[in-house]
């Protein structure tokens, strides 16, 4: 197939491009690399040995949308392109408005003008708040999201939800991730944050790098086994073959689709931590911090629905996580840079 990729130069795209080309797909990039560099995609062609072709262009450019639909017949569109900095958010509201919601408004325009109606979109757990079951269903209510990030991937959810309600020849699915860590087996590719990381995987590899002194434990008096948050670490070579198994849904016709990636499975950060050390062999030194604001005690998936109805589940669990973050980020202590 030939497959569209809307951020696919940044973290998840670049994993999800590697394994489309391994599968044999062909690839178009559109990223403006406000977030990522060209050399994610010149790695993912050192791996693959094939080429994504990349525009570099931006999702609030009509024009620049309308050229590359007219330049080339999509089976599918993956829709990563997006801000997706919490903290940022807060402080830059409609800057993350604009870019996710405008973009991803323009972006089904030129796909709906051009008639190429398949599109997965990269949701996040974000939208269910503070959960009311755990394990999270997808029948879980969204909740109230506590940062306009969050809102924008609630906001587009329901844009997508009307859309395909109003024209049955859309067939969307939608993924809600949880917390995507890790890096390709390879060690080539990777998550490279700008600054100090604002995520617990970046930052305890910047700590065993020795770029950081130490980690700050955000809270250990949430309820929680040891009063630690609890999340569900996802590695991003399993969630980029969610996406695989995704295409083959969207060929299904079945219109809109919602699912958890997820292990179903919740780490504390103290777990994380110890995970990490195990391992790899490196201590991490840590302190306990106040709490952050925004943060919730409990997040984690039943992911039942995306192996009963997609065939996938995870197949890493989080000791592979940490080596391959870990391998990532040793071989490749300054990023891409
Ligand atoms: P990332 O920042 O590494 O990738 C996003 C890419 O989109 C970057 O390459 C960036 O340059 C590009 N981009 C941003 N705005 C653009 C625009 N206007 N036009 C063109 N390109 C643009 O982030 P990621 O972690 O790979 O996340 C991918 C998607 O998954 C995002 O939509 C994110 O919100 C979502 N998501 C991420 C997580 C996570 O924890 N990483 C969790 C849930 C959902
Ligand atoms: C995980 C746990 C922290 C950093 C965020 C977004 C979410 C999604 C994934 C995109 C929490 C603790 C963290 C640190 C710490 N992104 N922590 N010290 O907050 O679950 O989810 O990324 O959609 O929308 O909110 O992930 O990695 O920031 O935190 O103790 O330096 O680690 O308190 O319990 P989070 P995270």
């Amino acid at each position: 197939m030939n497959i569209f990729v809307t951020g696919g130069a940044g973290y998840i795209g670049s994993h999800t491009v590697l394994q489309l080309l391994k599968e044999g797909h062909d690839v178009v990039v559109l990223d403006n690399l406000s977030n990522s560099s060209e050399e994610s995609l010149d790695r993912v062609e050192e791996l693959t040995g094939k080429k994504a072709r990349l525009y570099v262009g931006d999702i609030l450019d009509k024009e620049c949308l309308d050229k590359i639909c007219s330049e080339n017949s999509f089976d599918c569109c993956i829709h990563f392109a997006g801000l997706k900095a919490v903290g940022e958010s807060v402080e830059k509201p409609w800057e993350y408005y604009n870019n996710n919601i405008t973009g991803t408004l323009n972006l089904l325009a030129a796909l709906r003008d051009h008639n190429m109606k398949n599109f997965i979109f990269s949701s996040s757990a974000t939208v269910y708040g503070d959960p009311e079951i755990i394990p999270i269903t997808e029948e879980c209510p969204k909740g109230t999201c506590t940062n306009p990030y969050g809102w924008t991937k609630s906001m587009i959810e329901q844009i997508l939800m009307d859309m395909a309600k109003a024209d049955s020849d859309w067939n969307i699915v939608i993924l809600r991730y949880f917390n995507p860590i890790g890096a390709d087996a390879s060690g080539r590719i990777g998550e490279d944050p700008k600054g100090i990381p604002n995520n617990l995987m970046p930052y305890v590899t910047q700590v065993a790098v020795g770029k950081l002194p130490k980690l700050g434990v955000f809270g250990n008096d949430y309820d929680t086994p040891d009063g630690t948050g609890v999340r569900d670490y996802i590695h991003v070579s399993d969630l980029a073959d969610g996406h695989i198994k995704a295409l083959k849904k969207i060929n299904e016709k079945a219109g809109l689709c919602i699912y958890n990636l997820g292990t179903g499975k919740g780490v504390s950060v103290l777990e994380l931590v110890k995970s990490f050390e195990k391992a790899n062999g490196i201590t991490i030194p840590y302190e306990i911090k106040p709490r952050r604001a925004g943060d919730i005690a409990t997040c984690y998936a039943d992911a039942s629905k995306a192996k009963r109805e997609l065939g996938w589940e995870a197949k890493y669990n989080i000791v592979d996580m940490c080596a391959d973050s870990w391998n990532w980020q040793k071989n490749n202590p300054e990023g891409y840079r």
